[in-house]
Protein backbone atom coordinates (compact mmCIF):
# COMPACT_ATOMS: atom_id res chain seq x y z
CA UNK A 1 0.00 0.00 0.00
CA UNK A 2 1.50 3.16 -1.06
CA UNK A 3 -0.17 6.57 -0.29
CA UNK A 4 1.07 9.82 -1.76
CA UNK A 5 0.02 12.78 -0.21
CA UNK A 6 -0.93 15.67 -2.39
CA UNK A 7 -0.98 13.92 -5.76
CA UNK A 8 -3.63 16.76 -7.12
CA UNK A 9 -3.36 20.56 -6.42
CA UNK A 10 -6.47 22.39 -4.95
CA UNK A 11 -7.26 23.65 -8.56
CA UNK A 12 -7.18 19.94 -9.81
CA UNK A 13 -9.29 18.80 -7.58
CA UNK A 14 -11.87 21.67 -7.82
CA UNK A 15 -11.69 20.68 -11.78
CA UNK A 16 -12.60 16.83 -11.13
CA UNK A 17 -15.38 17.78 -8.72
CA UNK A 18 -16.86 20.88 -10.62
CA UNK A 19 -17.00 17.63 -13.15
CA UNK A 20 -18.57 15.09 -10.61
CA UNK A 21 -21.11 17.52 -8.70
CA UNK A 22 -23.75 17.52 -11.13
CA UNK A 23 -24.08 13.92 -11.62
CA UNK A 24 -23.64 13.17 -7.94
CA UNK A 25 -25.86 15.73 -6.34
CA UNK A 26 -28.79 14.23 -8.45
CA UNK A 27 -28.42 11.08 -6.22
CA UNK A 28 -29.14 10.21 -2.70
CA UNK A 29 -27.27 8.71 0.05
CA UNK A 30 -27.78 4.74 0.82
CA UNK A 31 -27.84 4.16 3.93
CA UNK A 32 -30.54 1.35 4.56
CA UNK A 33 -29.25 -2.10 3.27
CA UNK A 34 -27.89 -3.08 6.60
CA UNK A 35 -25.52 -5.86 4.81
CA UNK A 36 -23.91 -3.70 2.38
CA UNK A 37 -20.07 -3.04 3.14
CA UNK A 38 -20.31 0.86 2.18
CA UNK A 39 -23.25 2.70 4.09
CA UNK A 40 -24.00 5.86 3.46
CA UNK A 41 -23.01 6.34 0.23
CA UNK A 42 -23.80 7.60 -3.54
CA UNK A 43 -21.63 6.37 -6.36
CA UNK A 44 -20.87 6.59 -10.23
CA UNK A 45 -18.92 5.58 -12.81
CA UNK A 46 -17.10 7.70 -15.05
CA UNK A 47 -15.46 6.84 -18.55
CA UNK A 48 -15.33 10.41 -20.44
CA UNK A 49 -13.35 13.40 -19.15
CA UNK A 50 -12.55 16.47 -19.79
CA UNK A 51 -9.39 17.02 -21.03
CA UNK A 52 -7.61 18.56 -18.06
CA UNK A 53 -9.49 15.88 -15.96
CA UNK A 54 -7.98 13.28 -18.37
CA UNK A 55 -4.81 14.38 -18.35
CA UNK A 56 -5.08 13.99 -13.79
CA UNK A 57 -6.20 10.74 -14.61
CA UNK A 58 -3.61 10.07 -17.13
CA UNK A 59 -0.46 10.49 -14.50
CA UNK A 60 -2.44 8.22 -11.64
CA UNK A 61 -2.25 6.08 -14.56
CA UNK A 62 0.94 6.00 -15.43
CA UNK A 63 1.59 6.12 -11.07
CA UNK A 64 -0.27 3.23 -10.31
CA UNK A 65 -0.66 0.77 -13.32
CA UNK A 66 3.09 0.64 -15.26
CA UNK A 67 2.42 0.35 -18.97
CA UNK A 68 3.54 -3.40 -19.94
CA UNK A 69 3.13 -5.07 -16.37
CA UNK A 70 0.51 -7.60 -15.47
CA UNK A 71 -1.99 -5.20 -14.26
CA UNK A 72 -1.47 -2.58 -16.98
CA UNK A 73 -4.86 -2.87 -18.15
CA UNK A 74 -7.75 -0.75 -16.90
CA UNK A 75 -11.72 -1.45 -16.17
CA UNK A 76 -13.20 0.67 -18.69
CA UNK A 77 -14.68 3.59 -16.60
CA UNK A 78 -13.23 4.92 -12.86
CA UNK A 79 -15.52 4.27 -9.98
CA UNK A 80 -17.06 7.75 -8.35
CA UNK A 81 -17.77 7.16 -4.73
CA UNK A 82 -19.16 9.34 -2.67
CA UNK A 83 -19.49 9.03 1.22
CA UNK A 84 -21.23 11.05 3.39
CA UNK A 85 -20.15 12.71 6.39
CA UNK A 86 -21.47 10.10 8.40
CA UNK A 87 -20.91 6.95 5.95
CA UNK A 88 -18.56 4.51 6.32
CA UNK A 89 -16.83 1.36 4.56
CA UNK A 90 -16.76 -1.98 6.14
CA UNK A 91 -13.46 -3.95 6.15
CA UNK A 92 -13.45 -6.32 2.69
CA UNK A 93 -11.49 -6.98 -0.16
CA UNK A 94 -12.29 -6.54 -3.36
CA UNK A 95 -14.24 -9.09 -5.35
CA UNK A 96 -10.98 -10.90 -7.73
CA UNK A 97 -13.88 -11.81 -10.58
CA UNK A 98 -14.39 -7.83 -11.07
CA UNK A 99 -11.29 -6.11 -10.16
CA UNK A 100 -6.96 -6.89 -10.78
CA UNK A 101 -4.55 -6.75 -9.12
CA UNK A 102 -4.22 -2.50 -8.82
CA UNK A 103 -6.48 -0.40 -7.09
CA UNK A 104 -5.73 3.45 -7.05
CA UNK A 105 -8.20 6.25 -5.54
CA UNK A 106 -7.60 9.46 -5.32
CA UNK A 107 -9.15 11.60 -2.54
CA UNK A 108 -11.30 14.63 -2.68
CA UNK A 109 -12.97 16.98 0.08
CA UNK A 110 -12.22 14.82 3.32
CA UNK A 111 -9.11 13.25 4.72
CA UNK A 112 -9.96 9.71 6.03
CA UNK A 113 -8.52 7.15 8.06
CA UNK A 114 -8.23 3.98 5.75
CA UNK A 115 -7.81 0.65 8.60
CA UNK A 116 -6.16 -2.39 6.53
CA UNK A 117 -6.34 -5.37 8.55
CA UNK A 118 -4.91 -8.88 7.49
CA UNK A 119 -7.73 -11.24 6.35
CA UNK A 120 -6.93 -14.05 9.09
CA UNK A 121 -3.94 -12.99 11.50
CA UNK A 122 -6.28 -9.66 12.20
CA UNK A 123 -3.54 -8.22 14.97
CA UNK A 124 -1.88 -7.27 11.55
CA UNK A 125 -3.09 -4.20 10.86
CA UNK A 126 -2.17 -0.38 10.16
CA UNK A 127 -4.15 2.78 10.22
CA UNK A 128 -3.37 4.39 6.55
CA UNK A 129 -3.80 8.81 6.55
CA UNK A 130 -5.46 9.33 3.48
CA UNK A 131 -5.11 12.83 3.53
CA UNK A 132 -7.65 14.90 0.86
CA UNK A 133 -5.59 15.38 -2.95
CA UNK A 134 -3.73 12.18 -1.94
CA UNK A 135 -3.26 9.06 -4.11
CA UNK A 136 -3.53 5.77 -2.98
CA UNK A 137 -2.02 2.56 -4.80
CA UNK A 138 -3.12 -0.68 -3.21
CA UNK A 139 -1.78 -3.84 -4.64
CA UNK A 140 -0.17 -7.16 -3.67
CA UNK A 141 -0.49 -8.25 -0.21
CA UNK A 142 -2.53 -5.10 0.35
CA UNK A 143 -4.58 -5.69 -2.48
CA UNK A 144 -5.56 -9.55 -1.86
CA UNK A 145 -4.69 -10.74 2.06
CA UNK A 146 -5.67 -7.29 3.57
CA UNK A 147 -9.22 -6.03 4.13
CA UNK A 148 -9.58 -2.33 3.78
CA UNK A 149 -12.42 -0.42 5.38
CA UNK A 150 -13.07 3.68 5.49
CA UNK A 151 -13.34 5.01 9.15
CA UNK A 152 -16.21 6.62 10.14
CA UNK A 153 -17.56 9.12 12.94
CA UNK A 154 -15.82 8.59 16.12
CA UNK A 155 -13.73 5.87 14.81
CA UNK A 156 -11.55 8.25 12.57
CA UNK A 157 -8.98 8.62 14.70
CA UNK A 158 -5.14 8.36 13.04
CA UNK A 159 -1.95 8.18 15.67
CA UNK A 160 -4.68 9.28 18.84
CA UNK A 161 -6.02 12.72 16.77
CA UNK A 162 -9.23 12.59 15.38
CA UNK A 163 -9.55 12.99 11.51
CA UNK A 164 -12.70 15.18 11.12
CA UNK A 165 -14.42 13.30 8.40
CA UNK A 166 -16.47 15.21 6.27
CA UNK A 167 -18.03 14.37 3.07
CA UNK A 168 -15.73 12.52 1.05
CA UNK A 169 -15.33 11.39 -2.58
CA UNK A 170 -13.15 8.60 -4.13
CA UNK A 171 -12.33 8.30 -7.90
CA UNK A 172 -11.14 4.99 -7.84
CA UNK A 173 -9.49 3.34 -10.67
CA UNK A 174 -8.81 -0.33 -11.09
CA UNK A 175 -7.33 -3.16 -12.82
CA UNK A 176 -9.21 -5.75 -15.28
CA UNK A 177 -9.30 -8.71 -13.50
CA UNK A 178 -7.57 -11.86 -15.48
CA UNK A 179 -9.65 -13.88 -17.60
CA UNK A 180 -11.86 -16.16 -16.05
CA UNK A 181 -11.65 -20.03 -15.83
CA UNK A 182 -14.78 -21.12 -17.69
CA UNK A 183 -16.71 -23.99 -16.35
C1 LIG B 1 -14.52 0.41 -2.54
C2 LIG B 1 -13.58 1.04 -1.59
C3 LIG B 1 -12.30 2.97 -0.95
C4 LIG B 1 -12.34 4.44 -1.04
O1 LIG B 1 -15.30 1.13 -3.16
O2 LIG B 1 -14.45 -0.82 -2.71
O3 LIG B 1 -12.96 0.33 -0.84
O4 LIG B 1 -11.25 5.03 -1.05
N1 LIG B 1 -13.40 2.38 -1.63
O5 LIG B 1 -13.42 5.02 -1.06
MN1 LIG C 1 -12.75 -1.69 -1.71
Amino acid sequence: MRVLPGFISEEEETALLAELEPVLKRMRYEFDHWDNAIQGYRETERSTWSVGNQAVLGRVRAAAFPEGGRDAELLPSAHVLDLAAAGHIRPHIDAVRFCGGVIAGLCLVSDAVMRLAHETHKHLALDALLQRRCLYIMSGVSRYEFTHAVLGGEDSVWRAQRVPRRRRVAVILRSRPPPQPQP
